[in-house]
């Protein structure tokens, strides 16, 4: 299997790159280790950021300002200009592929999200990632497998690295696992890693099975730099009390809804008056309940933690119901299941994992790097890269606009590097001489629980000099018992996961240990 191009994933970062590349009339195979569907993109609610008009310098301003305030002082300023003025002709290229965002003929609906000073969020109801992928997905299907083929549950095992060597020498395909358990190599000219983020880490997320840290750990192993790690976004409205993760979106905050202890709802319910002013959040962020991420959801942790609760509240009762069914109708029908009305019953939420904010260090076109230098047929979007945008903490919303941008940016570069790049030479077969298979080993499920036990406990919301050193130890220790395992045993997609899993946690571990400052997502009460 020879292509121009592959991709590992098939969020919108994935299927965008795999269409404009097919447009440019390369060779294309997209990997996904699951359905096409199980991205994280899909279970995206809230929308995408976007100022509509990049000649309204105010707007751009403003945008530019939010995120900067978000990321705390460590985004790349010149990326979040760049990023934030090219929005406006990306929507364009999601509307042209069949995303609908809600509007009328005045324009499109802008809703508002944490951190935002105005709102510019564009949505499909609370259903927009859903939305994107639908149309990425039928476009992509569209074109036809002769130039875009798109296999799911083939999972990427690792990078084939140019001659067997150092990140310099450029990478030249990937090893797959395929359904029926063999390993193949897929050469190609360049891969693209889009596998999203790696909340399976933690026993409370908001993404899906399918995020387990793969494109960043398959980039470490080859020697690309991994940065700003520490930041772990986590969400403050998670629904609390379901088996399957599920977010409330910040858009219902942005609608009005309140953040509330059980006590302050009793004491709003008996005294009445704005709800806002019966809120933790008070007293917390200027913007009460839609402040900043890393606010929020340290604030809520806070009271979880002096009230013993399991959750707080998200309140609507002051809100109109109607209103609400018709723009949140996904969450609607989730709570409704639940025996819980909007307008009515106040809904049960708390904190969770819910993006990787550092990932893969590239460059302005998506070019994964090592020790600074480009690693040559080696790019990385979406979430599973660190391309400077976000800083400290992530701006609601700014993901979907990084990982459509750099998609268009990526697929440009590789017009020049695909054509120019060599023709492929000869790759030895996998090693799987002497492998045994899996059941001879202890179940892989014990130590993935006890990875996750770790990383919700001691390298969370609040860390601390102690937890740290308590994780770094127990996650070495399971990564030495896990390479006994990994180089005897033939791979499944369970042993993939687990092994990228232990490296985001190293990674993860090292980068807060190393931070000596409290700054956005990263909190260490020693560092006080
Ligand atoms: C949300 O809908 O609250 C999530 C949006 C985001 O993570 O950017």
């Amino acid at each position: 299997m020879q292509f121009d191009v592959v991709i590992v994933g098939s969020g919108i970062a994935g299927l965008f790159t795999a269409l404009r590349c097919s447009q440019r009339g390369f060779s294309v195979l997209v990997v996904t280790k699951s359905r096409i569907k199980s991205s994280s993109t899909n279970w995206a609610q809230g929308g995408i950021a976007a100022v509509l008009d990049p000649s309204d310098d105010e707007a751009i301003e403003a945008h530019v300002q939010d995120t900067l305030s978000s990321g705390k002082g460590l985004c790349d300023e010149a990326i979040v200009r760049s990023v934030v003025v090219e929005a406006a002709h990306r929507i364009s290229d999601l509307v042209s592929f069949g995303v609908g965002f809600d509007g009328d003929s005045q324009g499109y609906h802008n809703a508002i999200e944490g951190g935002h000073s105005t709102p510019r969020i564009l949505h499909s109801k609370d259903r927009t990632g859903a939305e994107i992928e639908q149309a990425l997905e039928m476009a992509a299907t569209s074109v036809g497998s002769a130039t875009l083929k798109i296999n799911e549950d083939w999972m990427a095992v690792d990078l084939i690295q140019t001659d067997h060597g150092t990140p310099s020498s450029g990478v030249s395909g990937i090893w797959c696992l395929k359904p029926d358990g063999s390993v193949v190599k897929i050469q190609a000219k360049s891969v693209i890693l889009a596998t999203g983020g790696c909340g399976m880490l933690y026993n409370s997320t908001t993404n899906p099975a399918v995020s387990t840290g793969d494109g960043v750990a398959m980039a470490h192993r080859c020697g690309a730099d991994i940065t700003d790690m520490e930041f772990i976004q986590f969400h403050p409205t998670s629904l609390h009390g379901v088996q399957r993760p599920f977010l409330i979106t910040e858009a219902m905050r942005g609608h009005g809804a309140v953040l509330m202890t059980r006590k302050e709802h009793l004491a709003w319910r008996s005294h009445g008056g704005d709800p806002a002013d019966w809120s933790y959040m008070k007293g917390q962020s200027p913007l009460g309940s839609l402040g900043t991420r890393d606010v929020v959801a340290r604030a809520t942790d806070m009271q979880l933690k002096i009230s013993g609760d399991s959750h707080v509240l998200l309140v609507t009762e002051h809100l109109e119901s109607e209103e609400l069914r018709l723009q949140f109708p996904t969450i609607c029908e989730r709570l409704e299941n639940l025996g819980i009305t909007f307008g009515r019953d106040p809904i049960p939420v708390r904190p969770a994992a819910h993006y990787l904010v550092g990932g893969v260090s590239v460059d302005e076109f998506g070019r994964c790097l090592s020790q600074g230098l480009a690693i040559p047929g080696l790019y990385a979007i979406g979430e599973t890269a660190r391309t400077g945008l976000h800083g400290a903490n992530r701006l609601a919303s700014n993901s979907l606009l990084e990982a459509v941008v750099y998609a268009e940016r990526c697929a440009n570069h590789l017009r020049d590097y695909v054509s120019k790049s060599a023709s492929f030479s000869d790759i030895p077969d996998w090693r799987a001489d002497g492998l045994s298979s899996l059941e001879e080993h202890a179940p892989l499920g014990t130590d993935l629980m006890a990875l996750r036990n770790t990383m919700t406990r001691d390298v969370g919301l609040v860390k601390s000099d102690s937890r740290l050193s308590r994780a770094s130890r127990r996650i070495r220790h399971l990564s030495m018992e896990f390479e006994k395992i990994w180089t005897s045993s033939l791979p499944t997609r369970e042993l993939v996961e687990l092994r990228n899993l232990i490296i985001c946690a190293e990674l993860i571990t090292g980068a807060s240990m190393e931070r000596r400052e409290n700054v956005g997502l990263h909190y260490n009460i020693d560092l006080d």
